[in-house]
């Protein structure tokens, strides 16, 4: 029998959203503790800025990618309440994964730094340097980074459990055989 999978465009950015997102969260925490107002802290912040920004078109992709294409249905192994969970687990992940990269961008435009994409580029601020806009958008980020991280325990410890009962669930995802 051959087994529904995700396309292999969504499985293979999947995997790759996965190890950006979670090196993302982990040096956003870490930039932040970097003293203000020196070199340093100026590099690895537009470094994270950078990645974050790729990381953001990949995330428009997949979605694009991933509404697109049919999604296999969960009806076979799973009770109706846990597919509702699973489906509102997954659209919250969706939404985080939307509003980190756009949260960070536009604070970023409402202060005197913007962007020095990739430390090379400038990318000049398109909005005023107000401090009101920048710390709500900051908030928002820091918000939905915390938020993702909870939703991404849970979503380990669900994929934990589908693959001990072995129902079929990780192979959906799974990038071997591609
Ligand atoms: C930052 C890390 C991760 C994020 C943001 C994430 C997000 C998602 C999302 C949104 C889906 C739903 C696909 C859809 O229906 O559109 C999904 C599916 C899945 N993920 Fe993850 N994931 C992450 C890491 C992981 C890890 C580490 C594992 C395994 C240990 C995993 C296992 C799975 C499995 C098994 C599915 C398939 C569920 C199904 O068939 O409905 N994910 N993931
Ligand atoms: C997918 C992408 C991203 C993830 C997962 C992410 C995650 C994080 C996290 C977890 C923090 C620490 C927040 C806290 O202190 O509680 C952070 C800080 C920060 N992020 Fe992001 N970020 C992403 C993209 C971006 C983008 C695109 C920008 C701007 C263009 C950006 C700008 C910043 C800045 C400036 C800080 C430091 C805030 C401060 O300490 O005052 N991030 N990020």
């Amino acid at each position: 029998m051959i087994q529904a999978r995700y396309a292999r465009s969504v499985r293979i950015l999947h995997w790759l959203l996965a190890a950006l997102l979670l090196l993302q969260l982990a040096f956003g925490w870490w930039v932040g503790e970097l003293p203000r107002n020196t070199p340093e802290r100026g590099y690895f912040i537009n470094l994270h800025k950078s990645i974050g920004m790729v990381t953001g078109l990949l995330i428009l992709l997949r979605i694009y990618w991933r509404f697109t294409s049919t999604a296999p249905t969960l009806s076979i192994t799973m009770s109706h309440w846990q597919q509702r969970l699973a489906t509102a687990g997954h659209h919250l992940m969706y939404l985080c994964m939307l509003a980190l990269p756009l949260s960070g961008y536009i604070a970023s435009n409402f202060s005197r730094f913007g962007v020095k994409f990739f430390n090379t580029m400038t990318l000049a601020p398109w909005g005023p340097n107000d401090k009101g806009v920048y710390s709500f958008f900051n908030r928002l980020h820091s918000l939905s980074g915390w938020l993702l991280l909870t939703l991404v325990v849970l979503h380990v410890l669900a994929a934990i459990g589908h693959g001990l009962r072995r129902d079929g669930i990780f192979f959906r995802i799974s990038l071997w055989p591609l």
